[in-house]
């Protein structure tokens, strides 16, 4: 049984693998801007999330303490009670099953009235992009209309899914699922 938990970024060490992680060509070729980043670029923007911690927050996503992921949650609205969220796992732990307790822990983090305790989270997704996609659809996400040509990929337009899932319909998953 493998232990799953959040951690803050704290050591050289955590940023370099956020670097590492967010410049792997599969987590560029699926974000707004695919350019690749240095660990000062990556630095000084942690400043910032770390500034604004009301309205996004970012974990490493550790799978037995050692680090798989990155978790984000941003846009957090407390007026109206949601957020958008993101996540990309380390390529040396894809494909393992691992992506589905990654994101039930984020929604448990976003619904939980001693956490985030929203009543709404959304994501976007490029549509090329089957397999997160295949995650958010058995977790309950709900499509909800497109961006559409939204995201340019080596000369081709492609569409931007938009999803959402209410708490209602994530609560009932998850007693459907336990
Ligand atoms: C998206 C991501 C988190 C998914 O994690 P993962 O470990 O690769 O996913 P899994 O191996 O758990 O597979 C997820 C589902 O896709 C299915 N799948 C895997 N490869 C597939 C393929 N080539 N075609 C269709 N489905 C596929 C799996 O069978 C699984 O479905 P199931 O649970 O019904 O069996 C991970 O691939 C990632 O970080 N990718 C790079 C960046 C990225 O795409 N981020 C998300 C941007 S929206």
């Amino acid at each position: 049984m493998n232990h799953f938990s959040f951690k803050l970024p704290t050591t050289i060490e955590d940023h370099k693998f956020l670097v590492n992680l967010h410049n792997d060509p599969l987590v560029l070729k699926n974000i707004t801007n695919p350019k690749p980043i240095t660990l000062a670029d990556h630095q000084d923007w942690w400043m910032h999330i770390v500034a604004n911690q009301h309205i996004q927050q970012r974990f490493m996503f550790l799978i037995d303490s050692v680090p798989a992921g990155f978790v984000k949650f941003y846009d957090i609205d407390q007026t109206n009670k949601n957020c958008v969220l993101g996540a990309d796992l380390h390529k040396d732990f894809r494909g393992r099953g691992f992506a589905k307790f990654m994101w039930k822990m984020m929604l448990e983090h976003c619904f939980s009235e001693e956490k985030l305790n929203l009543h709404r989270v959304s994501l976007t997704t490029a549509s090329f992009n089957t397999v997160a996609q295949k995650v958010y659809f058995n977790l309950g996400f709900i499509e909800e209309g497109r961006k559409v040509d939204s995201l340019f990929r080596d000369n081709v337009f492609y569409d931007e899914i938009c999803l959402y899932i209410l708490k209602e319909k994530w609560e009932n998953e998850s007693r459907t699922n336990a």
